[in-house]
C-alpha cells in the first residue's frame, strides 16, 4: 500500500493506494459511523463495512441532486447522528460527490472519509475534496469544497467493476497523461487490454501516478485559481455531451479531449499531429463516440463554472503532455462550434 498526500482547498487527505478495508478501521470512530454507499456496493461489499448505520442511495447519476443530499440527512437525523458523527462514503464518484456534501452540511459539518470502488473515482472523483451535486442539466452546480480526512483506494474492488466503467475511468487515466505525463499516455495505451481484463497489478501502478500528478497539481493552488484548473482539461464540452447524451463521465471527459484538442489547433496553439495521435490513441481504447456537439453548447458552457461574463477559461494543448490556459469569448467558441459540427456532419 503506498501513502500519498493530497492538498485541497480545505486541507489536506491521506490517500491509501492499494490498502483494503482493515487497513483503516483504525482510523474510524468506534461509534457514531454512518456509511453512506449505493444500492449496488452495498450487495457486493456490504460484508466489508465497518460497524456502522447503513445509508444506500440509489445508483448513478440520477442520485446526484439536492433532494437527495436532504434524504440522508434526514435518514442521519432520524438514526441520532450529531456533529461527532463521521461519515464514510463508500463506492464511486457519485457517492463521494453525495457524502461529501452531506458531510459539509449536516450540522454545519462532520468528518468525513471514502472507501473508493471505482476506477474513476481512485483516479479523481474521491481524491481533490470537491462535492457536488447537478442542478437539472447543469453538472455540479451546487457543491462544497471539503476535504476527506483519508481515501482507501483498493484496487482489488475493481475487478467487479462493469467493463463499461472501467473504460470510464480510463477516460479520466489518460486525461492525467495528457495533461502533464506524455510518457504515461503511452503507457495507458498499451495497457488497455490488460486494464480491461483486471490486471491489478498494473492497473494499480496507472492509478498511483495519475493520483502523484493530482497531488502535484493540487499542492501548488488548492483553490483552482490557476494551474489547478488544467484538471478539468476535457470537462467543458465534456459535461455538455455528458448530460445531453446521458454518457458515461469519463468517456463524455475522453470526447471532450478529443473536441479541446480540435480548439487547440483551431486556435494554432497545437500541431495537426498531435490531435490524431490523440484520436487514435482514444479511438482503439473504445472511448471516442462521435456525438455532434449540441446546438445550445455556448449557452450551456457560459454557465459553467468556468466562465466569466461573456469569456470561458480554456485549457488547452500545446502537445500531448503540455497546457495552456486561454480565455476565449463566447463568439468565438460558437464560431469553433459551427466549423467542429459541420466538419463532423461530413465525417459522419
Ligand atoms: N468531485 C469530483 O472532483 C469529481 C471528479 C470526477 C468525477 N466526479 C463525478 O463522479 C461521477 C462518476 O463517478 P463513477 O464513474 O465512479 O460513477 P458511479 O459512482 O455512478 O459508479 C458507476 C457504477 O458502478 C457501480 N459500482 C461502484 N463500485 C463498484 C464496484 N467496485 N464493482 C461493481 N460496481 C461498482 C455503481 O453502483 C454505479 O452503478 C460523476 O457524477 C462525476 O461528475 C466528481
Amino acid at each position: 500500500m503506498k501513502r500519498i498526500r493530497i492538498n485541497g482547498p480545505a486541507g489536506e487527505s491521506l490517500i491509501l493506494s492499494g490498502g483494503t478495508v482493515d487497513d483503516v478501521v483504525t482510523l474510524l470512530p468506534k461509534k457514531g459511523l454512518f456509511i453512506i454507499t449505493d444500492r449496488n456496493v452495498k450487495k457486493l461489499y456490504g460484508k466489508q463495512f465497518p460497524h456502522g448505520e447503513v445509508i444506500a442511495i440509489e445508483p448513478g447519476e440520477k442520485s446526484k441532486r439536492l433532494k437527495v443530499v436532504e434524504e440522508v440527512c434526514s435518514r442521519m437525523l432520524e438514526a441520532g447522528a450529531d456533529r461527532s458523527s463521521f461519515i464514510l462514503g463508500f463506492g464511486g464518484g457519485v457517492v463521494c460527490d453525495i457524502a461529501g456534501m452531506v458531510a459539509s452540511v449536516y450540522m454545519r459539518g462532520v468528518r468525513h472519509a471514502f472507501v473508493s470502488t471505482t476506477l474513476l473515482s481512485q483516479v479523481d472523483a474521491s481524491i481533490g475534496g470537491k462535492t457536488g451535486v447537478n442542478l437539472g442539466e447543469y453538472k455540479n452546480t451546487i457543491g462544497t469544497f471539503r476535504q476527506p480526512e483519508f481515501v482507501l483506494c483498493d484496487h482489488e474492488m475493481l475487478k467487479t467493476l462493469p467493463e463499461a466503467e472501467v473504460r470510464s475511468g480510463m477516460g479520466e487515466l489518460f486525461k492525467y497523461a495528457v495533461i502533464r505525463d506524455r510518457n504515461l499516455f503511452f503507457d495507458i495505451s498499451a495497457s488497455a487490454g490488460q486494464i480491461i481484463a483486471g490486471n491489478m497489478a498494473v492497473t494499480g501502478d496507472l492509478i498511483l501516478r495519475a493520483v502523484r500528478i493530482k497531488a502535484g497539481v493540487a499542492k501548488d493552488d488548492p483553490f483552482e485559481k490557476g494551474k489547478r484548473r488544467i484538471l478539468n482539461f476535457g470537462h467543458t464540452f465534456g459535461h455538455v455531451i455528458e448530460t445531453h447524451y446521458g454518457l458515461p463521465h469519463g468517456v463524455a471527459v475522453a470526447n471532450g479531449m478529443v473536441i479541446a484538442a480540435e480548439l487547440s489547433v483551431w486556435k494554432g496553439e497545437m500541431a495537426h499531429s498531435e490531435l490524431s495521435l490523440l484520436q487514435t490513441t482514444l479511438g482503439k481504447a473504445g472511448l471516442l463516440t462521435g456525438h455532434k456537439l449540441p446546438a445550445n453548447v455556448v449557452s450551456m458552457i457560459s454557465r459553467d463554472k468556468k466562465s466569466e461574463s461573456d469569456r470561458v477559461n480554456f485549457v488547452l494543448l500545446r502537445s500531448i503532455g503540455r497546457t495552456v490556459i486561454r480565455r476565449i469569448s463566447t463568439f468565438e467558441l460558437q464560431t469553433f462550434v459551427n466549423y467542429y459540427n459541420e466538419k463532423e456532419s461530413h465525417s459522419q
